[in-house]
């Protein structure tokens, strides 16, 4: 079935304006859908086969967009917050830079961060509007991977390690599922685990008698944060990377 959308809402969607900005460009007759000037904010079209150009400008609606960020510190996983910086406001401060310079053509409403990191936790975060895939990535019954690399305040001991693998008792009755520990030498180490418990690994650290001084996420599922990156900065996942992590779930 065909979805028609009215083209002031999709132009809102579209993060070209606000309801009252772009009626206001529909009524200066600045907005043409595939190639003809509109003049009615009330025209229905079907948004997944539109070509819209606003002042000139092209531009493509995508009805979900994924977007890698590599979290730094200090920054909550939130989409608004009245004290703390948010993951959100860092995807509007590089709105520019992810569009091309227009700053427009992202739902930016629409877009929430998968998972929660804390605010000390640094490393990837997959943003995106697709609630299906969010859903599954979270799901506790899909077990999907998560790795990362984590500083303890002192070495685990190899009976640490044996049991982070085996799992521990962290508060909630039963013991974590099984993980995966690669000791990287001094007070390192990656870990992987298949849940998404609150403040999981801090806990399950703590359980082995360490204390996390540095967390960093380096996967989720199939995706994998781009070294590249630096911390703060976010870019938009590959056709690829999209299609390995649906696939993967
Ligand atoms: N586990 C934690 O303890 N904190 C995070 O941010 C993520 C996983």
């Amino acid at each position: 079935m065909i979805m028609f959308m009215r083209i002031d809402r999709l132009l809102c969607e579209m993060n070209i304006g606000t309801r009252k900005e772009v009626k206001e460009l529909i009524k200066k007759g600045q907005i043409s859908i595939d190639g003809a000037v509109i003049h009615k904010p009330d025209l229905h079209v079907d948004e997944k086969n539109v070509k819209v150009t606003c002042q000139g400008k092209e531009y493509v609606y995508r009805p979900y967009v994924y977007y890698m960020l590599n979290k730094p510190s200090g920054v909550i996983t939130a989409t608004a917050d009245k004290h703390d910086k948010t993951v959100l406001d860092l995807m509007k401060d590089q709105l520019e830079d992810l569009t091309g310079g227009s700053g427009a053509g992202i739902p930016l409403q629409d877009i929430f961060p998968v998972g929660r990191l804390d605010k000390d936790t640094v490393g990837l975060l997959l943003l995106t509007n697709d609630g299906d895939l969010a859903h599954n990535l979270l799901s506790p019954k899909k077990h999907v991977s998560k790795t990362y690399f984590v500083r303890t305040d002192q070495p685990l001991t190899d009976d640490g390690i044996r049991c982070l693998e085996e799992g521990v008792l962290i508060g909630e009755g039963e013991k974590t599922r099984p993980a995966r520990v690669a000791w990287q030498g001094g007070n390192e180490c990656r870990i992987t685990i298949t849940e998404g418990k609150y403040h999981q690994i801090k806990r399950m650290f703590h359980a082995v008698g360490t204390t996390v001084i540095y967390l960093k996420r380096l996967s989720m599922g199939s995706l994998v944060l781009d070294e590249e990156l630096l911390e703060g900065q976010i870019r938009e996942l590959t056709k690829k990377e999209v299609m390995d992590l649906c696939s993967g779930i």
